[in-house]
């Protein structure tokens, strides 16, 4: 089984709009495999590290104070491929160019609601993960249908 990790967030209006379930069994039916999860609300500090490389940009101010007014669920999922494949079940940045089946395809309109936030490369999964959770905070398993998701 493939050690891949990536680090996925349900954004404010996730939370807010009663999606949390609807969007976790996406990657749970998928195959992926949950190893760390938290609701949680953090600092205004701690969602400007996250966004950093948005920096320079027009609407990192709003993004960060948005993000940090509310709580969010921040998780780890593990599995082959799993940072590619999680940014394709996502969608694109905008909703309007997402497509149907999508996650950002099928439950929001607009960019600055776009309900989830995925890691975009495996460099910054692993810079994400260390940032939200603790070591002792990812729990280590084997799935008992493991077997079957995996040859
Ligand atoms: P995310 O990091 O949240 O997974 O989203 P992403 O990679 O698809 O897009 P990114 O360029 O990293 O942008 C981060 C988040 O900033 C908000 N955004 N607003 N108003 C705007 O033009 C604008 N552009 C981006 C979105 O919430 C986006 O997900
Ligand atoms: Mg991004």
């Amino acid at each position: 089984m493939s050690g891949e990790r990536t680090f996925l967030m349900l954004k404010p209006d996730a939370v807010q709009r009663g999606l949390i379930g609807e969007i976790i069994k996406r990657f749970e039916q998928k195959g992926f495999k949950l190893v760390a999860m938290k609701m949680t609300k953090e600092t205004e500090d701690h969602l400007k590290q996250h966004y950093i490389d948005l920096a320079g940009k027009g609407f990192y101010a709003g993004l960060v104070k948005y993000m940090s007014s509310h709580p969010v669920v921040a998780m780890v999922w593990q599995g082959k491929g799993v940072v590619k494949t999680a940014r394709k079940m996502m969608g694109e940045t905008n909703p309007a160019d997402s497509n149907p089946g999508t996650i950002r395809g099928d439950f929001c309109v607009e960019v600055g609601r776009n309900i989830i936030h995925g890691s975009d490369s495996v460099e910054s999964a692993n810079t994400e993960i260390k940032l939200w959770f603790k070591e002792s905070e990812i729990c280590d398993w084997t799935p008992s249908s493991e077997p079957y998701v995996y040859e």
